[in-house]
């Protein structure tokens, strides 16, 4: 689940925001060194794991919050991707965007996403795939795709394309 769930809800929520914006695709078509740029961007965007839970080990205080140790903590990475102290225009989908320090892996210490490397590896192999084999890639419907109704990983469950 952690390593299937997480990488194709990428590949369908960067997919369908390249085509909702072509003048954005284009410029992966146009320009596909700058696709391992754009993966970040997709992976902020959709962000599929929704959350994880942390234990507090100790008292601290983070940003005027009192935590106590033992206290649980949930962290929410779709808020911290849209964090506009991090991302100017954080609901603007930009392939170009530099620096993006994004947590869709979990951010940072001993728990930071073990496939990170293979799924970025697999991102970037299958946009420049797709973008060379299926130019005329298009939505099929106007419609929003329907997403999987979880609170955990999340996605695009279905979401119909003509190839052309
Ligand atoms: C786009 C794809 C992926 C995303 C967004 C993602 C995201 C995450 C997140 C948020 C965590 C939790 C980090 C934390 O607890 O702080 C995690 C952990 C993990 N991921 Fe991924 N992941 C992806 C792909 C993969 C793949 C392809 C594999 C393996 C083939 C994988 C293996 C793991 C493992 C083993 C952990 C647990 C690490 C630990 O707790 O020490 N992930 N991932």
């Amino acid at each position: 689940m952690g390593g299937d769930e997480t990488t194709r809800h990428v590949i369908s929520g960067g997919m369908y925001q390249l085509l909702l914006y072509p003048q954005e695709r284009e410029k992966l078509v146009s320009r596909p060194e700058i696709l391992g740029v754009a993966v970040e961007e997709m992976l902020r965007w959709v962000t599929p794991i929704q959350n994880m839970s942390r234990t507090a080990t100790r008292d601290v205080e983070l940003r005027g919050q009192k935590l106590r140790a033992g206290d649980r903590l949930l962290l929410l990475y779709p808020s911290a991707n849209r964090d506009a102290s991090v991302f100017p225009e954080p609901f603007r989908f930009d392939v170009e965007r530099a620096p993006n320090d994004h947590v869709a892996f979990g951010g940072y210490g001993a728990h930071f996403c073990l496939g990170a490397s293979l799924a970025r590896l697999e991102l970037r192999v299958m946009f420049e795939e797709i973008l060379r084999r299926l130019p005329a890639l298009e939505l099929a419907s106007d419609a929003p795709p329907r997403l999987r109704p979880s609170n955990f990983i999340t996605g695009i469950e279905s979401m119909p394309v003509r190839v052309g």
